[in-house]
């Protein structure tokens, strides 16, 4: 961070730049500008000159050459010659005899003494009289200079103040990104709450509003990683305590074989208890911060329904009973064969296992009338009445008066991944076998 250019430096320099750019180009018309302007006052100032000389008349005198006396410290600037029938009668006193412009008539610029003068020539219209007027080319740069100096000057003087002025307002204008900064460096490290600013400029809005979704997606995250480690302590708890308790049975019962290997037995089956218990719920924390990767593929659902049922046949088998699976061919569901497998899982789980021995299940995958892919599964067991039913899918809600175990977090996992793939679920009693019917719809992907 520390080494990042700063945005006020910059700005400045931005503004500095541009500002001083304006000026130049305005200092460069101005010079264009006044020095034409000048040129064709003085030009015409010089004609005028000229069109003095040629109607004064002249005082001939034989042999002397007049030589005007120089007024005024700036007369060495300006020169006159009048020539009459050819020779010399009349000059200023900073030019010699020779005539300033070979030209007899009109503007001209020339060199004359080392000086580069502008001339203007003309002849009288009856006498011979030639007259030739003249300025020195630098004393009008000197005016157009003079102007320019007057006009830059006060801007040249004004430029730290500017610069200044320019400070203060970019100052004044970053002040929201600074109260941002303070802002977020004032934050416990813990706090997670929304970012609020006294007052948001338009420009910052965005980076305000995604820094809070930030805080809230990492809210959410932090709040399910802690739902998971207080979930997980509560429900390892109990299963933890019961294989303790027949591992101490186990190492007690030296001598007595049977007694040991059910106590051996009893403990591995807790062992994959609490195993299931935490897939289950590393499974619903990552439903939950939405960790799943996109759906790319379409599953087929009567796969996976086999594949279910014939894993948990051995279980309904040790207790005698009928699970039985119908499944229609091409019912294709968009979601990752893993939630589907434990979708699937858990309603035919709870029907084996809420169910009493001899109870009749039965698992179907068809098309319903209007082509949604529909997942039944029917049981003989107890069912259930319609506020538990209402209660299905909160955390660790369970029938009170079970014997059987259960972590109350299946219909979690069900919801979520019926949401997760566009499902609707109805949970009612079943008409089929008398037990409970819960019917998942996914929609028709052929449409
Ligand atoms: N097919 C069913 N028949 C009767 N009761 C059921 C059935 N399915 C679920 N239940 C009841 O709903 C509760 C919640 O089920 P679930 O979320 O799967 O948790 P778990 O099976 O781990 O207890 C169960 O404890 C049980 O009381
Ligand atoms: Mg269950």
């Amino acid at each position: 961070m520390a080494t990042g250019r700063s945005l006020q430096l910059h700005l400045l320099v931005l503004l500095s730049a541009s500002i001083s750019l304006v000026w130049l180009v305005v200092a460069v018309w101005t010079w264009v500008d006044a020095s034409h302007e000048v040129d064709e006052l003085m030009d015409g100032h010089l004609a005028q000159a000229a069109a003095i000389l040629v109607v004064q008349p002249l005082e001939l005198t034989d042999d002397a050459v007049a030589d005007a006396p120089v007024l005024h410290r700036y007369g060495a600037r300006v020169a006159f010659q009048v020539f009459h029938e050819g020779a010399l009668v009349m000059r200023s006193s900073n030019v010699g005899e020779e005539p300033l412009s070979k030209e007899r008539d009109g503007f001209d610029t020339v060199r004359y003494g080392g000086e580069s003068w502008r001339v203007f020539a003309t002849r009288g219209a009856e006498s011979d009289v030639q007259v030739y007027v003249g300025e020195q080319v630098d004393s009008r740069n000197d005016i157009v200079l003079a102007m320019l100096r007057g006009m830059l000057l006060p801007m040249a003087l004004a430029f730290p103040l500017l610069v200044y002025v320019l400070w203060w307002a970019v100052h004044r204008a970053l002040i929201p990104l600074r109260v941002l900064g303070d802002t977020l460096g004032q934050r416990k490290p813990d706090a997670l709450n929304p970012v609020v600013l006294p007052e948001t400029p338009r420009e910052m809005q965005p980076l305000v509003a995604e820094l809070n979704e930030l805080l809230l997606r990492i809210e959410r995250m932090l709040a399910s990683e802690r739902r998971f480690t207080a979930d997980a302590a509560h429900e390892l708890r109990t299963p933890i305590a019961a294989i303790r308790a027949q591992a101490q049975v186990a190492l007690g019962a030296v001598g007595n074989k049977p007694e040991r290997d059910l106590a051996l037995n009893t403990t591995v089956a807790g062992c994959d208890r609490a195993a299931h218990i935490v897939d289950q719920l590393l499974a619903l924390s990552r439903l939950e911060a939405g960790q799943t990767e996109a759906v790319t593929q379409n599953v087929d659902l009567s796969a996976v329904a086999q594949q279910v049922t014939a894993d948990l046949a051995p279980t309904a088998l040790a207790r005698k009973q009928d699970l039985s699976l119908e499944a229609d061919k091409d019912c294709m569901v968009a979601a990752h064969a893993v939630w589907l497998t434990m979708l699937i899982r858990n309603l035919v789980d709870n029907a084996l296992r809420y169910s009493p021995d001899s109870a009749r299940v039965l698992v179907r995958v068809g098309r319903s009338a209007s082509g949604r892919v529909v997942l039944d599964v029917h049981d003989s067991g107890p069912g259930m009445v319609g506020a538990d039913i209402e209660r299905l899918g909160e955390r660790f809600f369970r029938v009170l008066g079970h014997v059987q175990t259960g972590s109350g977090l299946g219909w979690s996992i069900v919801r979520r991944i019926a949401e997760a793939t566009g499902a609707q679920v109805a949970v009612r009693p079943s008409v089929l076998l008398g037990g409970l019917h819960v019917q998942i719809e996914w929609p028709d992907l052929r449409k």
